[in-house]
């Protein structure tokens, strides 16, 4: 027996020396493997006579207990090692700054359309949209604008390839369509403001071939030329924020209001500068008019018993009068220098400056 003594000192001796993981591998392998130092004595006990191989049988057995046992010891001790040197570069520095955080900016396109969504939803208007490729009938005709008419020339269209038909789409020139498409499904009262894309083949600092418009419908069977003041002057003064601004209406043109009228908020021009609210000068905003009574009948619309007004204004223009914002070409750069200058943030976004 005293050779099994010396067995179990070497491989403790080797356990103690072995240095991590990989080391007790080796260890269980040469020590209980197929042609480990204890399998082969185990092998060589059916050479023994049963009672020597009883003795031996158990002195063998209760080396290989204790040797798994202290091997599973040093195995938990490394594995315990190796989390705790892992929790220890993984460490959070909770005391190191935040690193910033890049929120995007809203557009001030979008942002002012949120805000004409506001103010006309405060008096009661919904939004209604429509397609941006319309046909003739809704962009013009049902508009009162006939193929003849000068308003044509003005639009500068674009034009789509006609299909089989002949038929010749159109992108959009206003949004006003979406007035047609409502009055057309809708039977008054109506009220609705249609802000959207329009497209004219027109660019320089003022005019891009494509540009935002926001337009207004009331129609029902007592709206008159004192309620379209009345909202455009409401409205004028809640969004450029001046409760005492000036506002005129000028005699105006449309083919599809009647009377017409153009609305100038006035403003003052110090050392290149414009100030809204005071002053001698004017600056155009919009257009408005009573429907023409020929455009409720195009939409199957009795305008012995209808009637009401529309307005269409772009909203690059409020915009930018709104925000000082030179050229119109820029909106559409996407320039994120610009964007962060003249963007919004969020509402929902949350900032350490403004709390949540
Ligand atoms: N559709 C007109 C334009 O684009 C604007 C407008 C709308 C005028 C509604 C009067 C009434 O110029």
């Amino acid at each position: 027996m005293q050779d099994l003594e010396a067995l179990e000192a070497e491989l403790f001796a080797e356990l103690e020396a072995a240095g991590d993981l990989a080391g007790l591998e080796a260890l269980r392998v040469s020590a209980l493997g197929k042609k480990g130092r204890l399998t082969e004595q185990m092998k060589s006990l059916g050479q023994l006579d049963p009672e020597a191989r009883k003795a031996r049988g158990q002195a063998l057995n209760a080396v290989k207990d204790r040797l798994q046992s202290a091997m599973e010891a040093r195995k938990a001790g490394f594995e315990e090692a190796a989390l705790e040197a892992r929790l220890a570069t993984e460490r959070v520095d909770v005391t190191l700054p935040a690193r910033p955080h890049a929120i995007g900016h809203v557009h001030p396109v979008s942002q002012t359309i949120e805000e004409l969504v506001a103010i006309f939803g405060e008096m009661g208007f919904s939004v209604a949209e429509g397609p941006h490729i319309e046909d003739d009938f809704h962009n013009f005709e049902a508009l009162n604008i006939p193929a003849w008419h000068p308003a044509r020339q003005d639009m500068d269209t674009f034009y789509l390839r006609s299909d089989a038909e002949g038929v010749r789409p159109v992108l959009r020139t206003h949004t006003s369509p979406v007035q047609i498409r409502t009055l057309q499904k809708t039977t008054p009262p109506i009220r609705i403001i249609c802000p959207g894309r329009t497209f004219r083949a027109d660019s320089d600092a003022t005019h891009s071939p494509m540009f935002h418009q926001v337009e207004g419908l009331v129609i029902d069977e007592k709206t008159h030329m004192g309620h379209l003041k009345g909202t455009l002057i409401e409205f004028c003064r809640a969004f450029f924020g001046v409760d005492e601004l000036p506002v005129r209406f000028r005699a105006s043109y449309f083919p599809f209001t009647e009377p017409s009228a153009e609305l100038d908020i006035g403003c003052a021009r110090k050392d290149g500068q414009l100030i809204i609210g005071g002053g001698e000068d004017w600056l155009e905003i919009l257009g408005s008019g009573m429907v023409h009574p020929k455009v409720l009948e195009n939409c199957g619309i009795d305008s012995s018993r209808y009637q009401g007004f529309a307005f269409g204004m772009g909203i690059e223009r409020i915009a930018m009068l709104k925000y000082g914002i030179p050229d119109l070409r820029t909106f559409y750069d996407s320039d994120l220098r610009w964007l962060r200058h003249y963007g919004f943030v969020p509402l929902e976004a949350p900032s350490v400056v403004r709390g949540l």
